[in-house]
């Protein structure tokens, strides 16, 4: 199943309309079910019950789940775990509740260091737990920022029926000063393997981090840990923050550039060891995650997100659900072309007093493609060329202070799909620093 994670602290002025729209739209394109992330909102109940209330409206069978926020949701005292529980009490019996085992399907944002009164991580998430029973119990999938090797001595894994592992979505060690020798020094995967797998022709740069990309290292620790529980990973496109010292205080990127393609593809090839993925995010602004539509309310992120919407990474995301459910890419009825770029050059100075964010070194000026291709062609990105063979595949090339984005492609010397990415220009002066990417698509025929 492929499941989406859902900010509702970012979705105060959603009406039950707001919520059918967004349930429709994750139901096409291949999603199962949101998770809600709920943190310590007052108003965050009532968003939930919209929520559901939407689902069951849609007629699609979506279903939903509850992500408790433990980084927002206080958990230090016995009665910290009481108010938490109507969260899997009132929902137990709705039909969109998703549920597992015949339990109630239930997810975290850390929690690891949750005592709610007692001694020890387990015991607490067992005194949370326990009371759950009969219709009520839970199916319990945390993603717990802790060593998952400690897991089976401290008896995390005991309360723990299977585990999300949130940062395998992006290469979180990767840094500036590092990601060249992690790139050259990753063996979990064969790079010649991948990379023909991933069909992937780009820049030098892009070629050798396509190795950090798809390792599966982090997942391999996740399910050795787990000793045979359901593992669930997570899948990102993409990571920029730009918070104030006087905010969240956090201004950063992950490596990600071509990781959206690239982590699926690695996703499939193992998905008989995943029986969950989880897409991080449908409406997390403040990262630039998102690949829903941007509405709701954004958490202070307008200066980096208005302007940036995602959804041509929800189109795309279609192609890789059908496969990662079925085992078989789907066959391609029209040819599509998914571009993406920066809107600055990395080294570009803007006047934001909060400066660069760190890590933005290991990023590239590149220009990033997808295409699925009904059958060969050849495609144009600005000045550059390539032979595409027909299903998937991606590209990078350089891009240069003042560029737009321009692609094409041809089959027998005739445009067969040509993108239009409007006023798109790579700035060297921005007003702000944004790392947030610039996404579009275009395709042949309905699409
Ligand atoms: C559970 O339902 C009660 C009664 O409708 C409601 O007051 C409460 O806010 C709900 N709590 C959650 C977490 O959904
Ligand atoms: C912001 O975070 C950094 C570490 O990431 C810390 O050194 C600094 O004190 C924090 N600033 C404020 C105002 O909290
Ligand atoms: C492109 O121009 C339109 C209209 O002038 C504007 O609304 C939009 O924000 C611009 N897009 C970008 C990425 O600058």
């Amino acid at each position: 199943m492929v499941f989406a994670h859902v900010i509702v602290g970012n979705t105060y002025p959603y009406t039950v309309q707001d919520w059918e729209t967004d349930i429709n739209l994750a139901h096409a394109y291949g999603i199962d079910a949101f998770a809600l992330n709920v943190g310590a909102d007052t108003w965050g109940p009532a968003r939930v019950a919209d929520a559901y209330s939407a689902a069951e409206a849609t007629g699609t069978g979506f279903k939903l789940f509850i992500s408790l926020d433990m980084s927002s949701l206080p958990c230090t005292s016995a009665a910290d775990a009481t108010s938490l529980q109507p969260y899997v009490t009132n929902y137990t019996s709705h039909p969109n509740q998703l549920k597992y085992d015949n339990k109630v399907f239930l997810s975290t944002f850390a929690g690891e260091t949750c005592l709610f009164g007692q001694a020890t991580t387990a015991q607490g998430w067992t005194t949370f737990l326990s009371p759950l029973t009969g219709t009520n119990a839970v199916f319990f999938v945390p993603s717990f920022f802790s060593d998952p090797t400690t897991w089976s001595s401290t008896g995390v894994l005991n309360v723990m029926d299977g585990g999300f592992s949130w940062n395998s979505a992006w290469p979180v060690d990767a840094t500036a000063s590092n990601y060249q020798t992690l790139a050259a020094s990753d063996t979990s995967q064969s790079t010649s393997l991948i990379i023909s797998a991933n069909q992937f022709q780009g820049t030098q740069n892009s070629l050798l981090v396509e190795n950090i990309l798809t390792s599966t290292g982090p997942d391999a620790t996740y399910v050795s840990a787990l000793q045979g529980k359901p593992y669930m990973a997570g899948v990102s496109p993409w990571f920029f923050t730009h918070y104030s010292p006087q905010t969240y205080n956090k201004s950063f990127v992950y490596l990600a550039d071509s990781l959206y393609a690239s982590r699926w593809n690695t996703l499939i090839q193992y998905r008989n060891s995943i029986p969950f993925v989880e897409v991080i995010t449908w409406n997390d602004y403040g990262e630039s995650h998102y690949i829903g539509p941007i509405k709701g309310s954004q958490p202070n992120s307008q200066a980096w997100v208005d302007g940036y919407d995602h959804q041509a990474w929800l189109h795309m995301t279609k192609y890789f659900t059908t496969a990662y459910k079925t085992g078989a890419y789907p066959a391609l009825t029209s040819d599509v072309v998914y571009v993406w770029a920066r809107p600055h050059p990395k080294d570009a100075t803007a006047p934001d007093s909060i400066g660069k964010p760190t890590n933005y070194e290991m990023l590239e000026d590149a220009m990033f493609a997808v295409v699925l291709a009904t059958s060969g062609a050849t495609l144009q990105l600005n000045l550059h060329s390539f032979t595409v063979p027909a299903g998937f595949s991606h590209y990078s090339i350089p891009l240069s202070a003042g560029d737009k984005m321009q692609a094409s492609l041809f089959r027998n010397g005739a445009p067969v799909v040509q993108v239009d990415s409007g006023n798109y220009t790579f700035n060297p002066n921005p007003p702000s620093y944004n790392y947030n990417a610039f996404v579009t698509f275009g395709c042949s025929g309905s699409c």
